[in-house]
């Protein structure tokens, strides 16, 4: 864990404004900032940043939270991550706990691989770029092949020196141990011990994490002999697993947001040409076939997907089946096809940008038509052939979890496959069927999943009332606006609003569990002589805290007016009546509260026959009646006056 010291450092370093023009273009409207939303597609900015509260709230999609979450939310970083990224851009040392030896190690192991990895491709970068032999062979090969400067220099493009211990040499005498190298594959390890170098006489394609840093390699052979693999690659390793990366993720990810779609290719190379073009939404899943997890990455920027293929019929036939994955996971894949002899990078070198562009307009498919395409040229005449063709679509189809999206493909398919749509539907019908018995079933044998902590940007469940909700939400929005100021009515003294809230509060449940958890945390910090402030609450670790303390600084009185307006109190100020808002609210909450208890024994009055039980709950109904009295008296004298 990152220490506390360290994370107040961060904090205070951290300018807002700053971190988030990275990657917004944000102008000066009076105290804030405002651009377009990076998580919506607007033409008016409604994305604001005030820098004074330290946060930012999107009213477009409803996010907001701080320079942190921000991070968490774009990125996609987890809460240390988002602290990391940020102590880098402010030159902060990050401390952090020993939380266990086994951790501390396997973090430190990790780390030491991606610092050889690191090492290792500006190796290789600085051997194409200032050697003989680089600028020879590797550079000269990559020239010709059309890659720029740039292209090389953000890639990192590297060449490996044709000799068993260039590498290995240089990296032993820059003090780099023999077994992190052997790990992440740079360097073999011969049997009498020794090292040589994996990769020789290649030109080098680093892969990127999700976070920048380099994990792991590929190496293109410049030979044409048949025996020669073309591509060397780096092998699983504690830093590198295959199936969870993506090549040229990290530097299409941007891209990917901000055109809605991410386009997927086969090689590095396509990635690199496709990526000069300036389409720079491209990745690769560098020869394995997609998995599960590198959809889910994608899945994570954009819901769109639109695969490019080159022309090789046999290859796209392999790959149809695993595509009904992407489907499962909710997601839109268009598919293009590339005419014979070309691949992506051929094609963009040979009819540009625009040539590109154009030819995926005028080609790209749904992949379930075009699957439905390709597997009815096979049929012909045959019956047989044909039904296999129908099921294997309407299996397809069957994986699509939006129903709705699933019955417009059924009418597409059933011109198409030239069946009545009925049938197809009845079929899709028996699969669904068939798919949640199965479900069912594998339920119930497997214990129930583990509850994820809650996410920061959900929408609150709407498991409470909106009334309640909305009261109770009220109590945070005063408690961060007012709680530290000291109140001003008649009666009481030297006492900060905050804890006579607080104490007021403390018969109540609270029912949305976002705001039990913060009147929770305010209690006990006030019990520690702590009096916690917007900003406490703005950077709390949890998200949920962080996103209902954004929220209700961010709505101002909005909230409040209706919220007066539906009980038809009238409220000129609030600050000019502090005693009629704070204790209106609180006394409002009671009464509502006090009205479902109400609420509740009547319905067993209702049910109750045995007239003991009915005298007990009768009491209580006249208890709880008389304190609903005295409550709506007392707001009617406090707030009506
Ligand atoms: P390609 O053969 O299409 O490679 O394989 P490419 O990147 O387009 O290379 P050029 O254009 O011939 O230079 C597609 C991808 O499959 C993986 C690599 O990730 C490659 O980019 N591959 C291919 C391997 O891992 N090993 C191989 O031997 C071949
Ligand atoms: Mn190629």
């Amino acid at each position: 864990m990152i220490i506390k010291s360290t994370i107040d450092r961060i904090m205070e370093a951290t300018d807002i404004v700053e971190v988030i023009g990275e990657f917004v273009q944000l102008k000066k409207r009076g105290a804030n900032y405002v651009g377009l939303s990076p998580f919506a597609n607007e033409r008016t900015p409604s994305f604001t940043v005030s820098p004074a509260k330290g946060i930012f709230k999107d009213f477009s999609s409803g996010k907001g939270g701080s320079a942190v979450t921000f991070l968490m939310e774009l990125e996609k970083f987890s809460y240390p991550e988002a602290l990391k990224w940020l102590a880098k851009k402010y030159g902060i040392e990050v401390e952090e706990t020993v939380e266990s030896t086994e951790n501390r190690e396997e973090e430190n192991r990790r780390e030491s691989l991606m610092i050889v990895s690191g090492y290792a491709a500006k190796f290789f970068h600085e051997s194409l770029l200032e050697t003989d032999e680089g600028k020879s062979i590797g550079l000269s090969y990559f020239k010709e092949r059309g890659f720029t400067n740039d292209t090389i220099k953000k890639f990192e493009l590297g060449y490996s020196p044709d000799q068993w211990e260039a590498f290995t040499g240089q990296a032993l005498k820059d003090g780099y141990q023999e077994e992190f190298m052997v790990e992440t594959g740079l360097s073999v390890k011969r049997d009498n011990g020794s090292l040589y170098d994996r990769y020789r006489g290649r030109v080098m394609f680093p892969i990127h994490s999700f976070t920048g840093r380099v994990i792991a390699f590929g190496g293109r052979t410049l030979k044409n002999d048949k025996n020669v693999p073309k591509y060397v690659n780096s092998p699983e390793s504690e830093i590198y697993h295959k199936s969870n990366v993506l090549y040229g993720l990290y530097f299409a990810k941007k891209a990917i947001r901000e055109e809605d779609n991410c386009y997927l290719v086969e090689g590095y190379a396509d990635v690199l040409s496709v990526h000069q073009a300036g389409i720079e939404n491209v990745v690769a899943s560098s020869g394995t076939s997609l998995t599960v997890e590198q959809i889910r990455l994608i899945s994570r920027f954009t819901k769109n997907i639109t695969i490019l293929y080159d022309g090789d019929a046999a290859g796209i036939k392999a790959s149809l089946r695993g595509l009904d994955m992407i489907l499962e996971e909710g997601l839109n894949v268009k598919v293009v096809l590339f005419p014979d002899g070309h691949d992506p990078d051929s094609y963009v070198r040979n009819f540009g940008t625009n040539g590109f562009k154009k030819h995926i307009a005028d080609n790209k498919k749904d992949f379930i038509l075009f699957k439905t395409d390709i597997l009815l040229k096979e049929v012909g005449n045959d019956p047989i052939k044909k039904a296999e063709v129908i099921r294997e679509i309407v299996e397809s189809i069957a994986k699509i979890p939006d129903s709705i999206k699933a019955s417009v493909f059924i009418k597409e398919c059933s011109y198409q496959l030239q069946i009545d749509e009925r049938a197809l539907l009845s079929e899709l019908n028996k699969m669904r069927t068939a798919k949640a018995r199965k479900d069912s079933q594998q339920q119930q044998n497997t214990r129930p999943a583990p509850v994820d902590e809650p996410h920061f940007f959900d929408e609150p469940q709407e498991r409470v009332e909106r009334e309640d909700a909305t009261q109770e939400k009220e109590i945070i929005r005063l408690l961060l606006l007012y709680g530290n100021k000291v109140i001003d009515w008649d009666g009481i003294a030297n006492t900060y609003i905050g804890p006579f809230m607080i104490a007021e509060l403390s018969d109540v449940d609270f029912d949305y569990p976002a705001a039990k958890k913060f009147t929770e945390i305010y209690r006990r910090e006030v019990e520690n002589g702590v009096l916690p402030d917007e900003q406490y609450f703005i950077h709390y670790a949890d998200k949920e805290i962080v996103d209902l303390t954004v929220t209700q600084i961010a709505t101002k009185y909005t909230l409040s007016e209706n919220w007066y307006e539906m009980h038809k109190i009238l409220v000129p100020d609030e600050q000019a009546n502090m005693k009629a808002t704070i204790l209106g609210a609180i006394f409002h909450l009671k009464k509502h509260k006090i009205g479902k208890i109400l609420e509740g024994l009547r319905k067993e009055l209702q049910t109750t026959s045995v007239e003991a039980d009915q005298e007990i709950l009768l009491n209580q109904y006249m208890h709880m009646k008389k304190v609903e009295k005295t409550i709506s008296d007392y707001l009617g004298s406090v707030i009506l006056k």
